[in-house]
């Protein structure tokens, strides 16, 4: 089986002002000194808080993501931040399309809705296509897809492991055919909903859950932390 490396990555989503980043951060820092063996810790506050927490967590082992990007270089798009200046912030990942962002900020896929009468695994696959579509990479931690049911989202329900290999499955097969075999086996597909430190290991112990996309538990150095640790047993 492929050896993917585990992602555990906490979406902080619009909590927390530049002093309370800065609190959570040093807590996150203290708490991971270092990360188990084959497991990889990001943050993605958000954008104002970004350069406060690259400067707390920059001695630790953990990566740091924004939340949106713009895709244009530069230019009149007020509110909006280009990819150069994420990087040029320290980010080394950024989120893209959580549903947050389709539901109330209209990054929708229509032309996917109008299918959307099939079932939840053809739902979700069509999505992958549409969001992958015309995506050229070389390496397989260019991309890391999150698997989110719209249910689970910070309603406490996480869905159980088998129903999220079911679907991180095949969104993996649906890598397969966009990518080739071998670049889609070395793609991590998280899973994201309530998930919380008792129920990850469960989570990762699934064939295709590489990790996890964790909102509410990563508010909390400890939660955050033990997931981390456990991720890693
Ligand atoms: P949650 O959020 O862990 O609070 O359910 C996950 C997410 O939306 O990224």
């Amino acid at each position: 089986m492929p050896n993917r490396t585990l992602l555990i990555a906490g979406n902080w989503k619009m909590n927390n002002n530049v002093a309370e980043a800065a609190k959570l951060a040093d807590e996150l820092a203290q708490a991971l000194p270092e990360v188990p063996a084959g497991v990889e810790v990001l943050v993605c506050p958000p954008t104002i808080d970004i350069t406060t927490v690259h400067d707390r967590i920059q001695a630790a082992p953990i990566a740091l993501g924004a939340q949106n990007v713009y895709w244009e270089a530069k230019g009149a798009f007020t509110g909006e931040s280009s990819c150069d200046m994420l990087k040029s912030a320290g980010c080394t990942y950024c989120i893209i399309g959580h549903s947050e962002r389709r539901d109330y900020f209209h990054e929708t896929d229509e032309s996917l809705e109008v299918r959307e009468a099939g079932t939840y695994v053809e739902h979700v696959v069509n999505q992958v296509k549409a969001g992958l579509a015309g995506l050229e990479i070389t390496c397989p931690k260019q991309v890391v897809v999150a698997y989110e049911p719209i249910w689970a989202i910070g309603t406490g329900k996480t869905a159980t492991a088998e129903d999220a290999q079911e679907v991180c499955g095949a969104i993996r097969e649906t890598l397969k055919e966009m990518f080739g075999e071998e670049l889609a086996n070395g793609i991590r597909v998280l899973y994201g909903g309530s998930a919380k430190p008792g129920n990850i290991a469960e989570l990762v112990a699934k064939p295709d859950v590489d990790g996890a996309l964790v909102g509410g538990a990563s508010l909390k150095a400890a939660d955050f932390a033990s997931m981390v640790v456990k991720a890693g047993e």
